[in-house]
């Protein structure tokens, strides 16, 4: 274990030297640093409306420090911010910065500026009244949309005038470093057609592919996203030429040209707000999950497949992030964990689920952190499975930041569609199932719900493990060893008429056994105090650790090898 306590006081002896808030690098992974040590955002987004009133902002917090979180999402929206052009009332972001740090909790601003879910909903009305002035995007057929478009300067000083007065404030009001980030509008994206058709978007397009696009294409050609480089390089990775010339014709090349503006603008209000703060910027997606075409959904905004536009375009933006809601957790989450992009998930639909969901993203993907969205709406049980989970996560927090990026560690997310992960370690083989797979488990056969499993599991040392999470079973084998096939009862017993035939072939050198299993607490400084043994009957008599579907726990395992 000692390598380990070597390992966190690098990660957390540094305080004191650090600047307040920054990404830093640790192996492969990038986490948030706060005054020098690592910060996972065990978070929650406030509903849209919920931050319009100091009161009702006051009001929230307590409840959300009950619900274990450690950091708010939060919105400035800009309509309030700037009631008159030019006058500014700064009055929600301070009853945010007060209610927050009382409560113990940091907070990432939202700005909701020219744009909230590809709409101009919060530009301020004297700004939406002037539309001549700050014109809107067009459809191909000439119809003006409540989206501001992004090829007028005017829209753009506006809104970077707005950003520069309340960051600036923050700079000068956030002396306690409440603030961890700052989210660069929200959910980018053209509807209706792939692309403004208004005449500042046709003379933009009749420009042609600016040459920085494909510079940077040229020199991340390896990274590129399959799609993209496929397009580019069927066209013999044109250098320059009209976008057509370059990618083709259609509405994915639409996309391309409506992203590169997109991610231009954004990049340079991120570039204005970390001047001004110092803080870390990002911006967020509504993901394609239902198949369509762009446009039918919000186009061009920070997708997967436009990662490479946007990083070309907005250097300054640290994270392209993902707004889960639909199926397909794991695989969004996989796409937007990149080496060139770190995860961080400001949205993700609120449910039971997120306590496991969060386990998984920090283990398997390194995440810098998770936020249900409209989190002030959940149940306020303290037996509420999220907030258990980040409980139980805010203990353990020390182990997962030491072995962020090290290779050391992973994640798992089970459900009744994805019962087992089998992860190969360091002479073993881990299987990781779902407790339902017991086949003892009258729940996993009588249509109850499967409720989401999730974890992480650390390897300290040769031999020496922490399991972590809820709803898991573990078992610990020598990969040469064939598993026995057939189901073991509670008692082990093997199920009648299961025997014969279902032997383990026994072809391995050795066998792995369970020395002490004890249910753990994670102090501060990353050493663990035992707080039970586990033996008999709760490892199955030797034969798997496990942690059932009600309970969120840490369990420390070490094994040994027979012959
Ligand atoms: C994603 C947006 O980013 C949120 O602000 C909110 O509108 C949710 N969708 C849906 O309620």
């Amino acid at each position: 274990m000692r390598y380990l306590y070597l390992f966190l006081a690098l990660v957390t002896g540094v305080a004191g030297v650090a600047a307040q808030v920054e990404l830093r690098r640790q192996g492969t992974a990038v986490q948030l640093t706060v005054d020098g040590r690592p910060w996972t955002v065990l978070g929650g987004e406030l509903g849209n409306s919920t931050a319009s009133s100091a009161e009702a902002i006051r009001e929230v917090m307590p409840r959300l420090r009950m619900m274990n979180l450690n950091t708010v999402l939060v919105p400035v929206y800009w309509d309030m911010t700037e009631p008159r052009e030019g006058e500014y009332d700064f009055t929600l972001i301070d009853a945010t910065l007060e209610a927050a740090r009382a409560n113990d909790l940091k907070v990432i601003l939202l700005w909701f500026g020219a744009w909230k879910n590809s709409m101009s909903c919060y530009a301020p009305l004297w700004f939406k009244e002037n539309y001549r002035k700050y014109p809107r995007a067009m459809t191909a057929q000439g119809k003006p949309l409540e989206i501001a478009s992004v090829f007028s300067d005017d829209v753009y000083r506006a809104d970077l005038r707005a950003l520069q007065a309340w960051a600036s404030h923050l700079a000068a009001a956030d002396t306690a470093h409440t603030a961890l980030m700052i989210q660069i509008e929200n959910e980018i994206g053209m509807l209706e057609n792939a692309r403004d058709h208004s005449a500042a978007a046709d003379r933009a397009y009749r420009a042609g592919v600016p040459r920085e696009l494909t510079v940077h294409l040229r020199k991340h050609r390896e990274e590129l996203h399959p799609r993209l480089r496929e397009r580019w390089e069927s066209r013999g990775s044109r250098m320059e030429g009209s976008w057509e010339d370059v990618f083709g014709a259609g509405d994915e090349t639409d996309e391309y040209f409506m992203a590169w503006y997109y991610a231009n603008y954004a990049g340079r209000l991120g570039a204005e707000a970390k001047r001004l703060t110092g803080l870390p910027v990002y911006v967020n997606a509504a993901l394609n999950s239902r198949g369509r075409r762009p446009g039918e959904y919000p186009s061009a905004g920070p997708l997967a497949h436009l990662k490479d536009i946007w990083h070309a375009a907005a250097p300054a933006i640290d994270m392209l992030s993902p707004d889960i809601y639909d199926s397909g957790f794991r695989g969004w989450t996989a796409q937007y964990h990149t080496a060139d992009n770190p995860l961080f998930i400001p949205e993700i639909r609120r449910e039971a689920a997120n306590g496991a969901q969060a386990y998984y993203v920090l283990g398997e993907h390194d995440a810098i952190g998770i936020s249900p969205f409209s989190v002030e709406n959940s149940p306020t049980s303290p037996h509420y499975a999220t907030t258990r989970g980040y409980a139980a996560l805010r203990e353990l927090q020390p182990l997962i930041a030491a072995h962020q990026g090290r290779g050391t560690m992973r994640g798992v997310y089970l459900d009744a569609d994805s019962t087992e992960l089998v992860i190969a370690d360091e002479g073993l083989r881990i299987t990781v199932s779902h407790y339902f797979t017991l086949p003892w488990d009258p729940r996993a056969r009588d249509g109850s719900p499967w409720p989401a499993a999730g974890g992480v599991i650390i390897r300290l040392a040769p031999d020496e493990y922490i399991v972590a999470g809820t709803g898991l079973v573990v078992k610990f084998e020598d990969p040469a060893e064939v598993s026995a096939a057939r189901a073991l009862g509670e008692d082990g017993f093997a199920a009648a008429g299961g025997a014969a035939g279902a032997e383990s072939r026994w072809q391995s050198k050795s066998r792995v056994g369970l020395g002490p299993v004890r249910a753990v607490r994670v102090e501060p400084d990353g050493s663990l105090t035992e707080l039970r043994r586990y033996n008999g009957d709760e490892t199955h008599q030797g034969r798997h650790v496990r942690i059932g579907v009600d309970d969120f726990e840490t369990l420390h395992v070490k094994l040994y090898r027979y012959k």
